[in-house]
């Protein structure tokens, strides 16, 4: 029984699976921005700093950055040497054996597929925001959850479709939409900068750290600089998605170390410099709105901009659901070809060369939980999960290295193993600024995870001998 659940994969080597090889490492960067930069930084860092942070809300990105840039090394490192597009999945298979894989993969389908339904909904609110200024109202039972009194969130539940069916069309369609998409956002993201940086008042920055480093409140979410670190976390989560198109690059080895770490310190360069202004042009006392950087531009006087922001953060947030999509349907389809889950997940549809059933179950799943769950609050649910795939790839690289001392390693961190350790010690300690709510969600998660492996995975693995 041990030896089952202790059994691992061979190495890949970047081998053939079927899938179209065509993404260069602009194209990898490019999904690693596209799937980073959206809630965030848009939204989150406005409650962040209103609630937990302060103006030293940029103090929690940079933390949470760190942290995540030790996890980008290590995802480095075993992207260029360990085959497979599923990701900490994949790593874990072949370091840790099948069982320690299986959890991870079920982790990462809770990260992927409540953090596009919760994207889409922010989605959905900046829709209905950007249609009220030309004066367009949506029936309000057609805006909002159930649960909040509506019928449908029928915006957050159609732009998961309309991606949906985007993504079957074919990955090459998909990473062109995608750059394109990007240029949008990050244009957007210059004239805010430009235009704040004119406005820029230093008083508004004291007093800079109203709330402290950290205090657990009982119950409810945790505050000071460490506990605004642990929920702006969200916004780093994306770049990572980057590893799951392993299979679909054209040069992996290359491309994908330098797709990683340059979509993570673009990113975090322009979240420091965001929400230094954002907190300089306006008293963070007033950021706990739903669209804080169009909000803070309407502020100090510009409508206009207000309006263009709002449109570039709506195609943004369009980039983040198309990756986080993307990365979903390539980690079911690797655990489908690994036999633990159906194989009818795992078929590739013969003139589009993508897995057509499988996007289009994500797709059905991920709408519904969009557009009758409001998910606002399971930020901190997808960052728990993001900690804990980050922690295991970095203990990934450390149990490879013993494990497999030979592997050719093209990207290989120096001072091994502080890289990794590092990252576990980061990524462990924002994961205890959590509220224990999102420990106990966390913990259900994974003991259902667990019950699906015993009765079905197990005895369907491909491994099984
Ligand atoms: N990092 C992504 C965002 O902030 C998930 O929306």
């Amino acid at each position: 029984m041990l030896k089952q659940l202790l059994r691992t994969k061979p190495i890949l080597e970047h081998s053939g699976s079927g899938l179209k090889k065509c993404l260069s490492a602009f194209d990898l960067a490019l999904l690693g921005i596209g799937g980073a930069i959206g809630t965030g930084i848009f939204v989150l860092t406005g409650i962040a700093a209103a609630t937990q942070s302060g103006p030293a809300v940029v103090i929690s990105f940079i933390i949470a950055g760190i942290a995540s840039a030790f996890a980008a090394l290590s995802y480095a490192e075993l992207s260029s040497s360990v085959g497979g597009s599923g990701s900490a999945y994949g790593y874990s298979y072949v370091a840790f054996g099948e069982f320690a894989a299986w959890v991870m993969g079920w982790i990462l389908l809770l990260e992927y597929g409540v953090g596009a339904a919760a994207v889409a909904n922010g989605w959905g609110g900046y829709f209905v925001n950007t249609l009220a200024n030309f004066n367009l109202h949506l029936p309000a039972a057609l805006t909002k959850a159930p649960i909040l009194g509506g019928l449908i969130n029928l915006p957050a539940f159609g732009i998961i479709w309309v991606l949906t069916i985007l993504l079957t069309i074919g990955v090459k369609e998909s990473a062109r939409f995608n750059n394109i998409i990007v240029i949008i956002k990050l244009s957007t993201i210059a004239i805010f900068i430009a235009l704040a940086s004119m406005h820029l008042n230093t008083d508004n920055w004291h007093p800079f750290m109203p709330f402290g480093w950290f205090t657990m409140v009982e119950g409810g979410k945790n505050i000071g600089v460490l506990a605004g670190a642990s929920l702006v976390f969200f916004a780093y989560f994306g770049f990572d998605a980057v590893s799951t198109a392993a299979e679909e690059a054209k040069n992996p080895q290359r491309d994908l170390p330098i797709g990683l770490i340059a979509s993570l310190t673009f990113c975090t360069i322009v979240y420091i410099i965001v929400s230094a202004l954002l907190t300089g042009i306006v008293p963070y006392t007033e950021l706990n709105v739903p669209s804080p950087v169009a909000w803070a531009l309407t502020k100090i006087g510009y409508t206009w901009a207000s309006t263009l922001v709002a449109t570039g953060v709506l195609a943004g947030l369009i980039t983040v659901l198309l990756v986080l999509l993307y990365g979903l349907t390539r980690i079911l389809f690797t655990m489908s070809r690994d036999g633990l889950i159906s194989p009818v997940f795992s078929e590739i549809n013969p003139d589009r060369q993508t897995p057509t059933k499988i996007i289009l179950v994500c797709g059905l799943i991920v709408s519904i939980v969009a557009g009758f769950i409001p998910l606002g609050e399971l930020a901190e649910t997808v960052n728990i999960g993001t900690l804990a795939s980050f922690i295991m790839v970095c203990v990934g690289v450390i149990v490879l290295r013993i494990r497999q001392p030979n592997l050719k390693r093209p990207f290989k961190n120096p001072w091994n193993p502080l890289i990794p350790v590092l990252g576990i010690l980061s990524c462990g300690a924002l994961m205890g600024f959590l509220p224990a709510t999102t420990w106990i969600r966390f913990g259900v998660w994974v003991l259902i995870g667990i019950v699906v492996y015993f009765a079905y995975s197990m005895h369907h693995s491909k491994l099984k001998t």
